[in-house]
C-alpha cells in the first residue's frame, strides 16, 4: 500500500545517532520505496519555542538539510523543506489551537521535561509546541509519521485532535487520523554516559552522544569511554534487565547492522564490553563517518541546500496551501 509519509527534525545542531537511528535512517528506506510520497520537514518554528542564536538558525536550517541528503534521502523523490516557509503551518496551529483543551496539553510531558522546574518562565511556544506538530502532519493528510519513541504521546495528541476537530464542525475523514511508525526496537537510544537518560542534543557532555558531523578518531574515543557495568554480557535479551548500559551499546550495534537483538546477544554473550566497544566502534565509524563527511562537503554548498529547500517549500505550499484553504472554509471564513 502506498504511504503519505511526514516527519520533521528540528533544526537546533548537533544531530545525532539517536536522530539517526530513531528517524532518519527509517526516513531513507521509507524514501527508497517508490510506492511512498514521502515529506521530510526541517521544523525551524519549532525550533523557535527556545532561544535561537539568529546566524546559528541559519546554519542549521542548511545542516539538517544537508544531514537529511548525506544520509541518503533524495530530494528529487522527496519533498525536504523548512517549515518557516509555508505560512499553512502557523496558521493551521493557530486554529488547531483554538480546538485542543488546554487539558490535554497539560498532560505532555516533554513539556514538562524542557520547561523543568520554573515552567513560568518556559515560552508559551514551547507549550503548544505539540500542536505545530500536529498542524505539520494534519496539513499534509499523512498516513505515517515516522519517529522515535520519545514523539509517540505527541502522535497521539496529533490524532485525538484530527478527531475532534472532524467531530466540531462535523466533517468525517477532513482530517486524516495518522498511525505512528516507531520501531519497535531501538527507538529510544541512550546516552553513552548514562544508560538511563536519552541521547539529546542538549546534553552538556558531548562524550554522551554521537554526533552525525564526529570524525571516525572522535567516535571510537566516545565509544571507548562509553558508560558500562561490571559484568560480562549476557546472551538473552531478559538477562539485560537493569543493565541499561550493556542493553543500549548492544541496540546499537543491532541497528546500525540491521540485526534482531538476539543475534548480537548470541555474538557477544559471555564476552566482555571491551569486545563489544571495538566491535562497535568500527561499525559505527564505518557507518556514520561517510555520512559525516559528505555533511561537512554539502554544507559548503549554499546554494545547492537553498535551492533544495525552495523547491521543496514550492511542493510543499501547493499541498498545504490547498488543504488550509478548506480548513478556513469549514470553520466559517
Ligand atoms: P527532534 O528534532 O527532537 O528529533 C528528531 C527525531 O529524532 C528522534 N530522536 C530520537 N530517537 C531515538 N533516540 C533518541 N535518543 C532520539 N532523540 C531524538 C525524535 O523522536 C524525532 O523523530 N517535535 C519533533 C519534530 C517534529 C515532527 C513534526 C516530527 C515537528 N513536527 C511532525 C514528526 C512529524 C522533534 O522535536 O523532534
Amino acid at each position: 500500500m502506498s504511504k503519505k509519509i511526514f516527519s520533521g527534525v528540528q533544526p537546533t545542531g548537533n544531530l545525532h545517532l539517536g536522530n539517526y537511528l530513531g528517524a532518519i535512517k527509517n526516513f531513507v528506506d521509507l524514501n527508497n520505496d517508490n510506492q511512498n510520497e514521502c515529506i521530510f520537514c526541517v521544523v525551524d518554528l519549532h525550533a523557535i519555542t527556545v532561544k535561537q542564536d539568529k546566524d546559528q538558525l541559519k546554519n542549521n536550517i542548511r545542516e539538517t538539510t544537508a544531514t537529511f541528503i548525506a544520509s541518503g534521502i533524495d530530494p528529487s523523490k522527496s519533498i525536504i523543506f523548512n517549515q518557516s516557509k509555508v505560512h499553512a503551518h502557523a496558521e493551521g496551529s493557530w486554529i488547531l489551537s483554538c480546538m485542543a483543551p488546554m487539558g490535554w496539553l497539560n498532560r505532555m510531558t516533554q513539556f514538562k521535561e524542557k520547561a523543568g522546574k520554573d515552567k513560568e518562565k518556559a515560552s508559551v511556544g514551547l507549550y503548544i509546541y505539540p500542536i505545530l506538530m500536529a498542524s505539520d502532519i494534519l496539513l499534509y493528510d499523512a498516513t505515517h509519521v515516522p519517529v522515535g519513541e520519545d514523539q509517540k504521546q505527541h502522535l497521539e495528541l496529533t490524532r485525538d485532535i484530527a478527531h475532534k476537530f472532524n467531530k466540531d464542525f462535523d466533517c468525517v475523514d477532513f482530517l486524516r487520523v495518522p498511525e505512528p511508525l516507531i520501531k519497535k526496537d531501538f527507538s529510544r537510544i541512550m546516552s553513552l554516559k548514562d544508560g538511563l537518560k536519552k541521547m539529546s542534543k542538549s546534553d552538556p557532555s558531548d562524550l554522551s552522544r554521537i554526533n552525525l558531523t564526529d570524525t571516525k578518531d572522535e567516535i571510537i574515543n566516545k565509544i571507548k569511554k562509553a558508560k558500562t557495568d561490571s559484568f560480562s554480557l549476557p546472551n538473552e535479551e531478559h538477562k539485560l534487565k537493569d543493565r541499561p548500559e550493556a542493553e543500549n551499546l548492544l541496540g546499537i550495534y543491532s541497528s546500525v547492522l540491521n540485526q534482531t537483538l538476539d543475534k548480537t546477544l548470541e555474538e557477544f554473550g559471555g564476552k566482555n564490553f571491551s569486545d563489544l566497544k571495538s566491535q562497535l566502534a568500527e561499525v559505527l565509524s564505518s557507518k556514520i563517518s561517510p555520512i559525516s563527511d559528505e555533511i561537512k562537503k554539502l554544507i559548503n554548498d549554499k546554494n545547492y541546500l537553498d535551492k533544495v529547500l525552495a523547491e521543496g517549500a514550492n511542493k510543499a505550499e501547493e499541498i498545504a496551501g490547498k488543504k488550509i484553504k478548506e480548513m478556513k472554509k469549514i470553520i466559517g471564513f
